[in-house]
Formats: structure tokens, C-alpha cells, sequence
């Protein structure tokens, strides 16, 4: 008898083809969201599944679906995994590195100039018929080129955007929490700066660190009032990097000058205040949203969940202290 396995949202006809050569596969193709109590309901009798950053995999989950395996989310992130609950659960947990940095440094870019030169705004005037025509003084932006950009997280997209970033010819900061050795600073033309410096000294400050309890309103009221009144924030990280509200409040008081926003607290609602400002660009968190990316994101997280239930040993297993316990 197949293993059965549960894919909680729509995936690519090539994905569940390939599952079902391994499995019994049950999946959601309607793309519905399942409460915490469906997606339990949904698990009795499952070995693995598929999940996606909407699923929170935690205690409760995990304590009602004793059967259960692996979880395998299709993405990077995984704050919507207790991964230290899975190994208390003996529950593998496997991610999707590396197959969609291009793309969300991509979009990084992409949201980094659309907010810079006011490009939805713009477009908006244009779709309500009033553009009277071009005037010397209207829609004014800002330029990347030359800009100071500092980067927070400086993790594989993180220089991956900063590898895109050099056409513009900026000065480029970072601050992580391990700082490169200095022939890699050197080598990717970039320099560390402690965070209150970033902010303080950066034209534009893009955010791509991942959220945890660490990094919960990493900017908040008091970062924003470090940076310039200049400034354009970019959060292509996480919901609850920032401080929405907080952010709010700076963006009506020109605290700052704009940002572009791709995550929110709370998603997929998000703080209404928001869509009364008109300078700040907002994206619905597509930065991986590429069809190849999103392809690739799918079936490495099959691949990983084929793995566990097989050889039992996954690539881009979160937490690898659980197959010593299987010893
Ligand atoms: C995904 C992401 O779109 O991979 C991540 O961590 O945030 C996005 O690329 C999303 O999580 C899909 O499940």
C-alpha cells in the first residue's frame, strides 16, 4: 500500500504527477485555506505533506496527527514551522533554499525602483485621467543610482541583491548577524555596518532577514525616526519585521519618504491604514512569484518529502537532530 501524503494548497500538475508515482496523494487543488482544525482533520492517516508559509505547523498540529512524518513547506521561510515541536515530535521539517533567490532579489529591485520613482502612484493618476501632461516638477522620485543602500540580512538573497544591485553603482552597507571576512566584503564591493549606523547613513534600506522573536519590529518607531527623512524602506522579509503601525505613522508624518512593502503583520490582511498613503507601493508577497521559481519551488519541496519517506535522510532538512533520535 502507497504512503499517504496531503498537499494543503494548489500545486503544478508536474508535482502531483510526480508525488503520485511515490504516493497515495490527497491534494487541495481548489487552493482553499484550512483552518488549524481542518488541516489536523486533514492529516489523520498522513505520513507527510506538503504545506505552504500559510499552514502553521506547531504543538497542537503536531500532538493531534501522531502519524505524521515530515512536513515539507514550499518555501524558504519557515516562522510557520515550530521546528523545535517537530523534533520533539520526530516530525521531519524540510524547506526550499536556493531555488528562489534569483527571483526574490529579482523583485527586490523590481519593488526598490517602483517606490523610488513613485511608479503606482504614477500609474493611478494616469487610470483616473489626470495626467495633464509632463511637467518639470511633477512626480518627483528618488534615484537608486548612487544611492547608499544598506541591506539587512545579508544571507544568500541578501547578496544575491546586492550582486544586482552594482549596476546601479551604489555604496553598499549590510549588517547581519555574522559579519564575511573581509576578502568577501572586498570581493562583493560591500561594507558591515552595526544596524543603527545603516539606518542612519542609507539613502534606501531593504530588509531581507527572516522574522523570529529576535527580529520581531526590527524597525520600529525608534529605527525609522534614525533613518533620513529621505529615506525609502523596502520590507521583502517578513510580516512583523516591521512594525506596521509604526510605520504608518512615519510614512503619514514624511518621517520618511516612501516604502515598498511585499509582507505585512497578519497576512493576508494587512493594516488598512496603508492604502490611504500614496507613498508606499504594495505588492500581495509575489517576490518568488516567477512560474519557473515557483515550479522549482514546488517540486524540491516533493523531492524533499519523497526523500523522507524513502531513504529517510531529506535535503534541506531544518531540523537534522531528529534522524539521530532514529538511530
Ligand atoms: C513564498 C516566501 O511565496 O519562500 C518564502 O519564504 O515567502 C515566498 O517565496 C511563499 O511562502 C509560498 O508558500
Amino acid at each position: 500500500m502507497k504512503k499517504k501524503v496531503l498537499v494543503t494548497r494548489a500545486v503544478f500538475d508536474e508535482t502531483l504527477a510526480y508525488l503520485s508515482q511515490h504516493f497515495d496523494v490527497t491534494s487541495n487543488q481548489a487552493d482553499d485555506k484550512h483552518s488549524p482544525s481542518e488541516l489536523a482533520a486533514r492529516l489523520q492517516g498522513m505520513e507527510a505533506a506538503l504545506i505552504s508559509s500559510t499552514d502553521r505547523v506547531d504543538d497542537s498540529l503536531l500532538a493531534r496527527c501522531p502519524g505524521l512524518k515530515a512536513v515539507c513547506s514550499f518555501s524558504v521561510g519557515y516562522n510557520h514551522i515550530d521546528v523545535a515541536a517537530c523534533t520533539r515530535h520526530g516530525v521531519m521539517a524540510t524547506h526550499t533554499p536556493g531555488v528562489l533567490t534569483d527571483s526574490v532579489a529579482d523583485f527586490a529591485v523590481c519593488l526598490t525602483l517602483a517606490t523610488c520613482r513613485r511608479l503606482t502612484e504614477s500609474e493611478a493618476m494616469l487610470r483616473r485621467g489626470e495626467w495633464k501632461g509632463t511637467h518639470l516638477k511633477e512626480l518627483l522620485g528618488m534615484d537608486l543610482h548612487h544611492a547608499t543602500v544598506g541591506i539587512c540580512g545579508f544571507g544568500r538573497i541578501g547578496q544575491v541583491i546586492a550582486r544586482r544591485l552594482r549596476g546601479f553603482e551604489p555604496r553598499i552597507l549590510y549588517c547581519t548577524r555574522h559579519r564575511l571576512a573581509p576578502d568577501i566584503e572586498r570581493e562583493q564591493h560591500v561594507a558591515f555596518a552595526a544596524k543603527d549606523e545603516l539606518l542612519r547613513q542609507s539613502d534606501i534600506v531593504i530588509l531581507i532577514l527572516p522574522y523570529s522573536r529576535e527580529t520581531h519590529h526590527y524597525i520600529g518607531a525608534w529605527e525609522l525616526g534614525l533613518m533620513k527623512r529621505s529615506a525609502v524602506l523596502i520590507n521583502v522579509a517578513r510580516g512583523g519585521v516591521v512594525d506596521d503601525t509604526a510605520l504608518i505613522e512615519a510614512l503619514k508624518a514624511r518621517r520618511i519618504w516612501a516604502a515598498g512593502l511585499e509582507v505585512y503583520e497578519n497576512e493576508p490582511t494587512f493594516n488598512p491604514g496603508l492604502l490611504g498613503l500614496s507613498n508606499v507601493v504594495l505588492s500581495p508577497h509575489i517576490a518568488s512569484a516567477s512560474e519557473p521559481t515557483r515550479q522549482a519551488m514546488a517540486m524540491t519541496s516533493a523531492r524533499n518529502c519523497v526523500a523522507a519517506l524513502t531513504t529517510g535522510d531529506p535535503p534541506n532538512l531544518l531540523n537534522p537532530e531528529v534522524l539521530k533520535q532514529q538511530a
